[in-house]
């Protein structure tokens, strides 16, 4: 354990709530925040955007910055409100439904922020991708969904294999020049001629809201289906964790294909009526301070990888821009390292606060929040109204410092409410009352949580969830392949990277223009995160008798470890 402590910071007004609230927390009692409370119908759209824009006070604030390396634009609640209010509007002529599924493969952008906020208002659930994701990941998320309708733009077009999915009716494209016809919907013109007013479809509570994939060991990715319900612990950890004040300009550098871009990027946000930043285009050191600088950003919510490229780049850039609005820093997605939390309180002057939680648990659980003393290393407490704790696998709570499951007693808003079409699946997750997250952890005698590892063989790398299973079907798809095992491999600034190992088929000798060959065949066909950066030619791939790839083994030899039961293995 670290034996230095950053001293709580006082926050802002939330430190009263935060007392009031922490000892005696109930989550109905938050809903009391909503106006909704009493009748249960809902729109997390209304909430997050026609709400302020029906104010005096918010209606002409900005709600949006929004940059890229083309475009500098700003939005207001009000104009957000008559975009998505136009973008529902076209969605119900085209015949859009409550609970029908509509996917966005686009680029983060104006037009992102109006159709996410339309496709909600017509009561349709929304499910973002990665603007990186190639054929193979497109389809198995619109298959899987059975998307009936697809906002894309003419160049990611190509890479939706439209024939491969009858269930898919019609795609909006969003480009300048467009050729639409039946099914093709050009989205600039049909706007042009949409209502600016839209009523809105109000749902329940738990009604879909937003689906996103996430890589789990074994299959394909599984689709978490979260509900509108969630919109009050994105409410309540805006302010508590993020500190969100009505004057902040706020930024979460995540993609809304990662549900951070969402329940971070959009909802707690907005939900508190805060201005949000959004930068498209590529990281680099300059154009991220820069963005910090030019809006004079005061909350910023960003991960590890980000903060260690950034700390790799030096002191001199950051000297050359003013960060002096800053006030309060976060990090999500991988371990955070005590180094980088020292390099932040020299570089910034401020604590970085690390927060858990995943895509299955839709909102921050366990978290540094301003109110609490940070031990660098540590995840930190739960938030009010949050219980966990470290359980064997029979779902029994384990005393202080000893390492087991971390898991968390069910029962808390933002909660995913299935597995799309795997019920068993989803059932899978629960022991004895427990949501078993699949992270292993220990809590030390003062309740802080310290991450150690996955449980399962899900590799992180630059804090996006790869599936080792995903990457090996794709492997033995090439012609070379004969079998084919990944693994993540530590690595400084990624964390992890996704390391195959991999035997060939008769007739195919090992060179290094085959195995980039291999790599670049993952890279197209399923995305480039999902490539792995090393390959391995090993004519030994270790396998149980059952045929299963022992991931464990491999990366033991990997990393010289022990080797441990290798009773069920198999040649
Ligand atoms: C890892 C959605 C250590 C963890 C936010 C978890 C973390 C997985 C942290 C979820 C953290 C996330 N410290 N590990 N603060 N936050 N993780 O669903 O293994 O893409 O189970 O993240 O990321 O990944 P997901």
């Amino acid at each position: 354990m670290s034996e230095q402590v950053l001293k709580s910071e006082a926050g802002q007004h939330n430190l009263m709530d935060y007392a009031k609230t922490y000892n005696n927390f109930d989550w109905e009692e938050a809903k009391k925040a909503f106006s909704w409370y009493e009748t249960g119908k809902v729109n997390m759209a209304y909430e997050a955007i026609d709400r302020h824009a029906e104010t005096a006070e918010k209606k002409d604030q900005v709600a949006l910055y929004y940059e890229s390396p083309d475009r500098k634009e700003s939005y207001t609640f009000d104009q957000l409100k008559k975009m998505s209010n136009q973008f529902a509007n076209v969605l119900k002529e085209h015949g859009v439904k409550k609970g029908d599924r509509v996917f966005m493969f686009i680029p983060r952008s104006p037009e992102f922020y109006a159709s996410f906020f339309g496709i909600l208002k017509v009561g349709a659930v929304a499910g973002p991708l990665f603007e990186a994701f190639m054929e193979q990941a497109v389809k198995d998320r619109l298959e899987d969904s059975e998307a009936s309708v697809l906002v894309t733009t003419p160049e990611l077009l190509g890479r939706v294999p439209e024939n491969e999915l009858p269930k898919l009716e019609k795609v909006v494209l969003v480009g300048e020049k467009v050729e639409a016809d039946g099914r093709y919907i050009d989205y600039h013109a049909e706007m042009k001629q949409a209502s600016e007013e839209f009523d809105i479809e109000w749902v329940d509570l738990e009604d879909g809201l937003v689906l996103h994939y996430t890589s789990g060991s074994t299959g394909k990715p599984k689709g978490v289906y979260h509900v509108h319900h969630a919109m009050i612990q994105h409410y309540q950890t805006g302010k508590w964790v993020l500190d969100l004040q009505d004057d902040d300009v706020y930024w979460c550098t995540a993609d809304p294909g990662w549900v951070t871009g969402t329940s971070y990027g959009i909802f707690a946000p907005w939900l508190n009526g805060v201005t949000n930043v959004v930068v498209g285009g590529r990281f680099s050191p300059e154009a991220w301070y820069g963005a910090l600088d030019r809006y004079n950003v005061t909350v910023w919510y960003s991960a590890p990888t980000a903060f260690r490229k950034l700390m790799s780049a030096g002191k001199e850039e950051i000297k050359k821009h003013d960060l002096s609005s800053l006030r309060h820093i976060m990090s999500v997605g991988e371990p955070l390292n005590p180094e980088v939390i020292h390099w932040g309180m020299k570089a910034f002057d401020l604590r970085i606060h690390d927060t858990w939680w995943m895509t299955e648990t839709g909102a921050q659980l366990i978290c540094n929040y301003p109110t609490v003393d940070i031990r660098p290393g540590s995840m930190g407490k739960p938030i009010p109204g949050v219980t966990a704790s470290i359980v064997d696998d029979q779902g029994n709570e384990l005393p202080p410092n000893q390492m087991g499951n971390l898991a968390i007693k069910e029962g808390w808003p933002a909660m995913m409410r299935k597995i799309l079409n795997r019920p068993e699946k989803y059932q899978s997750y629960f022991v004895n009352g427990w949501y078993v997250s699949g992270d292993s952890a220990y809590r030390d005698e003062d309740g802080y949580f310290w991450f150690q590892g996955r449980v399962d063989d899900v590799i992180n790398t630059s804090g996006e969830r790869v599936g080792p299973f995903e990457v090996e079907s794709k492997l033995i798809e090439h012609e070379a392949v004969a079998e084919a095992g990944v693994i993540g491999k530590p690595h400084p600034e990624r964390g992890e990277i996704v390391k195959a190992f991999i035997s060939l088929n008769e007739g195919y000798e090992e060179s290094d223009e085959l195995l980039e060959d291999i790599r670049q065949f993952v890279k197209t066909g399923l995305s480039a995160h999902a490539a792995p950066r090393e390959v391995e030619v090993s004519n030994k791939i270790p396998k149980t008798r059952s045929g299963k790839i022992m991931r464990r083994l491999l990366k033991a030899r990997e990393l010289g470890l022990p080797e441990g039961d290798t009773s069920t293995l198999e040649y």
